[in-house]
């Protein structure tokens, strides 16, 4: 029997990779002008930005791609080779120690046919074996075992070509990792500006740090990401009305709303690159767990962060950072709000502690995390019901054509000397306002990777 050997069909055939790094670009299907869908001047979003198909994957590819996102809690990573998985919009990545214990992050496809090459949600390794057909990377993503390796053309085959794709930049503040695709994104502490001085009223009340316990709460909720993020950055307002019975439960004087929470003294601070945070002003917001309210020495907090940040930027306030990061000190809670298609969103909840606390009092806030902002928690379950009702109806003719409103507090942003950046009133749309501002200049600039340079 003869055996002729076939021509290589990929000679002279091989695509050309610009980058170099055998990633292509990512050409779109035509960008889609948003500037009809987001007036920020006067306040007026459209629906389609909630239920579009294609504005959702130009969304991965400029907003998602182009931004810093939240990965976790640096104490979720001990020592080299401890990781844990997560999403950047919809690419799952691996975050993980390596063996220097610098912290990195790949996306968590395999070079080969593209399998997640870690299942788990967390673990430590040595190295990232993929369980499909065995290549395996080491921890500073490295491919250095493939089976049967003889089999490739020799002299051709570059393993080192073919390591784990790594994210561009990764950084942590005040105990937070975030990274980004994005290699011309600003440093992070450039993103988040004057929004740090609001974060560290939340996350450096210690002088050990913040830690993170009972592990992440997941759930999926129908209703677009947006919806969520741009509630905890600028929505105040809907407190007293959606989360009456919830309040009339936790109420210290057993009167409810109209008596603790109708007031409407606060600031809400806002920014250009979409992040907000609003608070209460007046001690009668506050709906600590007792525990953990008697906990604190009040005094010595107002010397470490100042008088402005004593009060509502430090328990009962509201935030996002842009775009899909938010928290609520007075309750401990991180989360993301993970983009699962246009119509829902999967929540990742942790409770966040002050290093120094008690057991008893950890213990004491994270179930006070859970009760109120769990998946079952007696506010969480109002919001969630919210965006979900929201979205269901938006898809027909004439609610998606509608614009949504966004006016209050036009014109009212100024500067206050307690206060960094802008601010206005607790109850404004400001930080919306400037949320979908932020996300329609990135929705109607080509990222980076459309350039093909
Ligand atoms: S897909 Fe990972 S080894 Fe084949
Ligand atoms: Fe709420």
């Amino acid at each position: 029997m003869t055996i002729t050997k076939l021509p290589s069909t990929h000679e002279g055939q091989r695509p050309e990779y610009p980058s170099g790094d055998l990633c292509r670009p990512a050409e779109l299907i035509p960008g889609v002008d948003v500037s009809g869908m987001v007036d920020a001047d006067n306040g007026l979003v459209d629906r389609a930005i909630f239920t579009d198909h294609r504005l959702y994957q130009q969304e991965q590819a400029r907003v998602f791609a182009a931004s810093w996102l939240f990965l976790g809690h640096a104490d979720q990573l001990a020592k080299p080779g401890d990781f844990f998985t997560t999403f950047m919009g919809e690419d799952p990545v691996i975050v993980a120690k390596d063996k220097s214990g610098r912290i990195r992050a790949y996306l968590n496809s395999c070079r080969h046919r593209g399998a997640r090459v870690l299942r788990a949600d967390y673990g430590a390794t040595r190295a990232f074996t993929c369980t499909y057909h065995g290549w395996s990377y080491d921890l500073e993503g490295t491919l250095t075992s493939v089976p049967n390796e003889d089999g490739y053309p020799q002299g051709e085959w570059d393993r080192a070509q073919w390591g784990l794709l790594e994210v561009a930049q990764l950084d942590t503040v005040l105990g937070l990792i975030f990274a980004t695709w994005n290699p011309e994104a600003p440093p992070l502490l450039d993103q988040l500006g004057d929004m740090k001085w609001y974060m560290e009223a939340f996350l450096d009340r210690d002088s050990e740090g913040t830690t993170v316990v009972g592990g992440i709460t997941k759930w999926v909720l129908k209703g677009n990401w947006k919806l969520a993020a741009e509630q905890f950055g600028t929505d105040w307002y809907h407190v007293n009305m959606s989360h009456a019975s919830a309040l009339m439960v936790l109420s210290p004087t057993g009167k409810g709303p109209k008596a603790e929470i109708a007031d409407t003294r606060g600031r809400q601070y806002s920014d250009e690159r979409g992040n907000g945070t609003g608070f209460p002003t007046h001690p009668k917001s506050r709906f600590d767990a007792q525990p953990v309210h008697e906990y604190y020495d009040y005094a010595a907090l107002r010397k470490r962060l100042g008088d402005a940040r004593a009060e509502g930027p430090m328990t009962t306030a509201h935030a996002t950072v842009f775009p899909n990061f938010s928290y609520l000190p007075v309750n401990g809670s991180i989360r993301v709000w993970h983009p699962k298609g246009p119509d829902a969103m999967e929540v990742w909840a942790w409770t966040v502690l002050d290093r120094s606390m008690p057991e008893e009092v950890r213990n004491a806030q994270r179930l006070y995390n859970l009760r109120t902002f769990g998946p079952s928690g007696i506010f969480e379950q109002d919001d969630g019901e919210n965006w979900s009702e929201i979205q269901a109806i938006s898809h027909g003719w004439r609610t998606n054509t509608l614009p949504l409103n966004y006016q209050m507090g036009i014109g009212s942003e100024r500067h206050d000397s307690d206060y960094p950046g802008s601010t206005s009133g607790l109850y404004s749309d400001s930080a919306g306002r400037r949320f979908y501002r932020r996300w329609a200049e990135l929705m109607n600039t080509p990222a980076w990777h459309e350039r093909g340079e």
